[in-house]
C-alpha cells in the first residue's frame, strides 16, 4: 500500500522558531513541517526570512527560540555536523565550493575521515548517484572550469553522498537557464520518488507551481499562509507574498530619440565555450528599451562587459555620444553617464566585508564623495541611507555588512546605486534575478521612469516575458551574433524562440 502524501511520515518539524538580529525579527514563531517524498516550496518577499530560517535548521544560525526535529529527534542548535549526520542536506543559495579542486574532491571534502571509503569506493558511489538522480558531472573535471548549473550539480551529489533525506534547495534556479532548471526539476522528481523530501525556495511561481506539493509563504518573519499547490495559482500566491494585489509594469510605446551609444560591427575572441561577439552592430537611442533576448551564454557577457567599458573590441568600434572610445574603468563610465547593473552581484556589484555606505560609493563613486583625497563619510552616508530608504532595502541600517544581507535586499542596494546619478545609458543584466513579485514591479517601473526621461535601456535577459513586457525594440543573441531590430509587437515568443535557437540566422545569412 502506498500512503497518499497527507500521511505520509513527518520527517522535519520546526516548532516557534525565532530569531532576532538586533532589532530586526527575521524569523518570528516560524512552524512547519515536511513530510515523506513531499516537495514544500517556502515564499515570500526579499528579506521575509527565508534563508535565515534554514540556516536555522541547518546549523548555521542559533535559534532565540524553538526546536527542530528531524526524523522526530531534536536537532542540537547550532551544529552542522548533526544536521548533516541527522540526513540535512544543504544547497545554498550562493555556491560553497572549492574552484582548484576536482568534482570528487570537493564531494569528499570535510566528509571522509577513518571510516572512508577508498577514493576508487568514493567514485564509484558518485557514479551511481549521477546515474540514479539524473547528475551529470564528470568526477575529475575541476570545479573552477563547471558552468553555474553542473557547480549546482556537484552540490546536490554531495548532499546525497553524505546521504542526505531532506534537502534544502535556496533559490536553486537564480542562476539556471530554462533548460537547466528542467533539468533540476528532473532530478527533484527522481528524489522525491525514492522517498527524499525536499524544501525548495524560488521567487518564480510559475515553477513553484510546477514542483511543489505545498506553499508555506513567510512575510516579516511569519507564516502569513500555507496552501496545497492543487489548490491555489500564482496570482492568489503573488498576493499572499505582498499582502495584496500586484500588476507588472507595462511600457506604453513611444517615439525613440537620438544614439547615445552605438556599437559598430564590434567583434571579440571567443572564450573557451563562451562565444565572443560576432561583428555586433547595435544602436542604443534614448528614451528608448531595447530588449536583449538569448538564452545565457552565447555572448551577452562579452557584450555586457564591452558595453561597459570593461573590455576593448578585436575589432568594430564603440561610440558614445559623438566620440569613439576604448576601454575605460566603471568610474570613468559613470562620469559619462553609463550605469551598470551587473549580472553577478557577488564578484562584480560588491564587497561582502564592507558595509553598505562603502558598497554604495563603490565603482567610481569615491570621486563624487572625496575632495582632495579626503572622504565625506557623511555625505557617504547619506548617499547610502537614501538608497536603502528609495529602494526598500531591507537591514538593521548603512553600518550592515552587505553579506548579510538578503539575496534580493542586495541587488536592490546596487541598483539603487546604479540608478542614483541619474545615467543616460543603463546596461541592466538581468536586474530582477532574485528578487520578488513585489520588488520586480518596482524595478520595472524605475527602469521605465528612466526611459521616459530620456535615458537608454539595455535591458539583457533570459525572460522571455519581461523582455516583451518591457522593450520597445527587441534582439536576439545567439552563439555571439545580433538578430536584427523587432519592433515591439511585431514578434510573437515562439518566432523569438526560433531565434534564440540559432534557426532563423542560418536563413536570414542564406536569403
Ligand atoms: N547575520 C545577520 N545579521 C544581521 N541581519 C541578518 C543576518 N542574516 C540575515 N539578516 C537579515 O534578516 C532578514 C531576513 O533575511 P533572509 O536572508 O532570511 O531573507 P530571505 O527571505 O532569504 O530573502 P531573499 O529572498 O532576498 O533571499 C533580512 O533583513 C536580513 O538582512
Ligand atoms: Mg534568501
Amino acid at each position: 500500500m502506498t500512503l497518499g502524501k497527507e500521511e505520509a511520515e513527518v520527517v522535519l518539524r520546526l516548532d516557534r522558531i525565532s530569531k532576532r538580529f538586533g532589532a530586526l525579527k527575521a524569523n518570528n514563531a516560524v512552524s512547519l513541517t515536511l513530510r515523506r517524498g513531499e516537495v514544500v516550496a517556502l515564499l515570500g518577499e526579499n528579506g521575509a526570512g527565508k534563508t535565515t530560517l534554514m540556516n536555522i535548521l541547518f546549523g548555521h544560525y542559533v535559534a532565540d527560540e524553538g526546536v527542530v526535529e528531524v526524523f522526530g529527534q531534536p536537532l542540537p542548535p547550532g551544529n552542522p555536523r548533526a544536521a548533516l549526520s541527522a540526513g540535512v542536506g544543504m544547497v545554498h543559495q550562493h555556491f560553497t565550493l572549492a574552484g582548484n579542486l576536482t568534482v570528487l574532491d570537493n564531494i569528499r571534502l570535510g566528509t571522509e575521515g577513518l571510516w572512508s571509503p577508498s577514493v576508487s569506493g568514493a567514485r564509484a558511489k558518485v557514479e551511481q548517484l549521477s546515474r540514479d538522480f539524473g547528475l551529470a558531472v564528470h568526477p575529475d573535471a575541476k570545479v573552477g572550469r563547471l558552468s553555474v548549473g553542473e557547480r549546482q550539480r556537484v552540490e546536490i551529489l554531495k548532499a546525497l553522498y553524505r546521504n542526505a533525506r531532506i534537502l534544502i534547495l535556496d533559490e536553486p534556479t537564480a542562476v539556471l537557464t530554462p533548460q537547466e532548471a528542467e533539468a533540476l526539476f528532473a532530478t527533484l522528481r527522481k528524489a522525491t520518488a525514492l522517498g527524499l523530501s525536499v524544501i525548495f525556495i524560488s521567487h518564480k511561481l510559475h515553477e513553484v507551481m510546477a514542483i511543489a506539493d505545498r506553499c508555506v509563504v513567510l512575510r516579516h518573519g511569519r507564516v502569513v499562509g500555507e496552501v496545497d499547490t492543487h489548490a491555489t495559482d500564482r496570482g492568489a500566491l503573488a498576493a499572499l507574498m505582498v499582502g495584496g494585489e500586484l500588476s507588472l509594469p507595462r511600457a506604453e510605446a513611444r517615439a525613440p530619440g537620438a544614439v547615445l551609444m552605438k556599437l559598430d560591427r564590434v567583434s571579440t575572441p571567443d572564450r573557451g565555450a563562451a562565444p565572443g561577439l560576432k561583428a555586433v552592430t547595435l544602436d542604443l537611442r534614448a528614451g528608448q528599451i531595447t530588449g536583449l533576448a538569448g538564452v545565457s551564454g552565447n555572448g551577452q557577457a562579452a557584450l555586457a562587459e564591452i558595453l561597459g567599458g570593461l573590455s576593448v573590441p578585436s575589432s568594430g568600434q564603440i561610440v558614445l555620444g559623438d566620440h569613439p572610445v576604448a576601454g575605460w574603468s566603471p568610474g570613468e563610465a559613470l562620469a559619462r553617464g553609463v550605469a551598470r547593473i551587473p549580472e553577478d552581484r557577488h564578484h562584480q556589484g560588491s564587497i561582502a566585508d564592507f558595509d553598505l555606505t562603502e558598497n554604495a560609493v563603490l565603482e567610481g563613486y569615491r570621486t563624487r564623495f572625496s575632495h582632495r583625497g579626503w572622504m565625506n563619510w557623511r555625505a557617504a552616508r547619506e548617499f547610502a541611507e537614501g538608497i536603502i530608504k528609495g529602494y526598500d532595502v531591507r537591514c538593521p541600517g548603512p553600518e550592515t555588512r552587505i553579506r548579510l544581507l538578503s539575496g534580493g535586499n542586495m541587488q536592490k542596494l546596487i541598483l539603487g546605486r546604479a540608478m542614483a546619478p541619474g545615467p543616460r545609458v543603463i546596461l541592466a543584466n538581468q536586474p530582477v534575478r532574485g528578487l520578488d513579485v513585489g520588488a520586480i514591479a518596482y524595478v520595472q517601473s524605475q527602469l521605465i521612469a528612466a526611459r521616459d526621461r530620456g535615458a537608454t535601456v539595455l535591458l539583457i535577459s533570459e525572460d522571455l516575458d519581461e523582455i516583451m513586457g518591457l522593450s520597445d525594440v527587441i534582439h536576439v543573441m545567439s552563439q555571439g551574433r545580433l538578430s536584427p531590430a523587432f519592433a515591439r509587437g511585431t514578434m510573437t515568443a515562439a518566432e523569438l524562440g526560433l531565434w534564440m535557437a540559432g534557426q532563423r540566422f542560418g536563413e536570414a545569412d542564406a536569403a
